[in-house]
């Protein structure tokens, strides 16, 4: 049995030690917004977030997050009002969406330790979210709309 909390709720999951998280996440708790792409840490479809910081499920295992805080797309806001839902939305970024809610994740992992990225600091957080759909300049769009509508929250 390992203990865990998932979106705010502390998870008694029992499974193996070495599942991938992104398995206990779909498979246990039904939470299917975090996709499998690779499983070998290469496409970023399987991000969360593990105490804040962006990470491939797919290849981190229960055990390793023994205790941790576990955030996945279905927890980043009770209503898609982060700043970068919001933003993905308004900038209409999804193409087929497969890679979105890795790609959210990233770029919400990047405006919590940086709420003014640059492109570059875009393209360097993001380079491991691989989109076969090409969505990338929509994204780097959003996650501008998002560090403005987040700096927007923080001074009101
Ligand atoms: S499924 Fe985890 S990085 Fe591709
Ligand atoms: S929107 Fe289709 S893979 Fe990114």
């Amino acid at each position: 049995m390992v203990t865990l909390t998932v979106n705010g709720t502390t998870q008694n999951i029992d499974a193996d030690a070495d599942t991938p998280l992104l398995w206990v996440l779909r498979d246990h708790l039904s939470l299917t917004g975090t996709k499998y792409g690779c499983g070998m840490a290469l496409c970023g479809a399987c991000t969360v977030h593990v105490d804040g910081v962006a990470v491939r499920s797919c290849v981190l295992p229960l055990k390793a997050v023994e205790g941790k805080r576990v955030t996945t797309i279905e927890g980043l806001s009770k209503d898609r009002s982060h700043p970068a839902q919001r933003a993905w939305i308004e900038s209409d970024v999804p193409q087929c969406g497969y890679c979105q809610s890795g790609q959210i994740m990233s770029a919400a992992a990047l405006l919590g330790t940086n709420p003014s990225p640059t492109d570059a600091d875009i393209d360097a957080a993001l380079s491991g979210n691989i989109c076969r759909c090409g969505t990338y300049v929509r994204i780097r769009k959003a996650v501008h709309r998002a560090a403005e509508l987040l700096r927007g929250e923080k001074s009101s």
